[in-house]
């Protein structure tokens, strides 16, 4: 007989939540969304559209959370919302996929963590990358010893629709998302730890918004601007909320960063984070004592490079094309999660180190507004 299938609810139900709307109601094998929850009529009219008439469909996520059909929530609304949402699941003793960051400061993660700690449930991030292919065999080729001892750690991040993701909503302001490094580079950072099983200790940063932001209204949307049919960064045919200026007064985040970092074992890291770049990928490269490996997505390649009397040189990787957002690691995740509750483990991303990413995140943006002073970064005590 076959199982019953994992009921999910999902909170923030377009979008990236539409995503998981999708996945866990068409694709993920063993799961069936059962609730979503929204702050807007037209994505919950959506959401009815996509799973039926039978789904709970509400604008309260206490009663999304408490509905006694829902096993497991995913919770995909904008970041500040995160940690409320989160522990009102854990609370709850819900299982919970809650997307990244884990939330938009390092005491709201510790929290988070904590009500973890009590209910006893499965706590898993929208951090994918980790089930990426690509980043899977860079993991192996590091843990087999391979290139020797980590002691270097590069990772460029060319963000090239900054502008069209980050810039004409909530990601711009500082209130609502603490900062890109946060906010975006969450995903790398938390790669950075994982690939060499270590964490940062200590950073410093530079960093400042020197393309996007300034003088134009608040309220200005694209559609309604006279520069409409000039402005490079016009966000035309989106909804509202998606097309306000990314030349506006509000926008206080950062666009341009340069991250430097210790890790545990004395592994000397730079994260580099550009928001204006005319091309979107990410190079992670990790040098150790033998050799060094490093991915190149444009390639869908991962290459180890030896040192001399190490062995042969350049042995590359051609990774098959892969199916699903984020190199693969999305359909991945959502299949894990599944797993995960079946089996009662953990999933590959686990909130301990999702909370040092954004403690790491958080670090960076404090140096950057302290003018590049060194922050240690801190460590929770559950
Ligand atoms: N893992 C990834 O790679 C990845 C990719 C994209 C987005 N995300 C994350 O997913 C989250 C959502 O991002 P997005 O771009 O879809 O945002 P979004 O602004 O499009 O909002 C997503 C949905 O949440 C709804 N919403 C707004 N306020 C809400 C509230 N208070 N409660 C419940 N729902 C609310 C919106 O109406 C929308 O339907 C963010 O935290 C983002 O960081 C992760």
């Amino acid at each position: 007989m076959s199982e019953k299938p994992i009921r999910i609810g999902v909170i923030g139900v377009s979008n990236r939540g539409g995503y998981f709307v999708n996945a866990f109601h068409k694709e993920v094998e063993g799961a069936s969304v059962v609730a979503g929850m929204d702050v807007r009529d037209e994505h919950l009219d959506r959401f009815r559209e996509i799973v039926g008439p039978e789904a709970l469909v509400t604008k309260d996520y206490h009663e999304l959370i408490n509905h006694p059909e829902v096993d497991a929530v995913v919770v995909a609304s904008p970041d500040k919302f995160h940690e409320e949402q989160g522990l009102a699941v854990l609370k709850a003793r819900k299982h919970l996929l809650l997307e990244k960051p884990m939330a938009i400061t390092v005491e709201g993660c510790d929290r988070l963590l904590a009500a973890h700690k009590e209910a006893g449930v499965v706590f898993g991030l929208g951090l994918s990358m980790r089930y990426m292919p690509m980043f899977q065999v860079m993991k192996r080729v590091i843990d087999s010893g391979q290139i020797g001892e980590v002691k270097a750690y590069w990772c460029n991040h060319f963000v090239g629709k900054g502008g069209h993701f980050y810039f004409h909503d909530w990601h711009a302001v500082r209130a609502d998302s603490t900062g890109l490094l946060l906010q975006k580079g969450t995903h790398d950072l938390d790669i950075m730890h994982y690939l060499t099983g270590r964490f940062a200790t200590r950073v410093a940063a530079f960093g400042g918004l020197d393309y996007y932001g300034g003088d134009k209204p608040n309220d200005l949307h694209c559609p309604d601007c006279p520069e409409k049919d000039t402005c490079p960064e016009a966000q035309l045919g989106w909804p509202d909320y998606f097309s306000l200026c990314a030349f506006r007064r509000e926008v206080d985040v950062e666009d341009n960063h340069v991250v430097i970092m210790e890790l545990e074992g004395g592994i000397r890291a730079a994260y580099q984070e550009c928001h204006f770049t005319p091309d979107y990928h990410r190079d992670h490269i990790v040098i150790g004592t033998k050799g060094r490996v490093w991915n190149d997505e444009l390639t869908n390649t991962v290459t180890v490079k030896m040192r001399q009397r190490h062995g042969d040189s350049d042995i590359v990787h051609t990774l098959h094309p892969t199916e699903g957002e984020h190199g693969g690691g999305d359909p991945r995740l959502c299949r894990d999660f599944i797993a995960a509750i079946r089996e009662g483990r953990p999933l590959l991303n686990d909130p301990y180190s999702a909370r040092m990413s954004v403690a790491v995140g958080v670090a960076a943006h404090e140096s950057i507004r302290a003018m590049g002073k060194m922050i240690e970064v801190s460590r929770p005590n559950v």
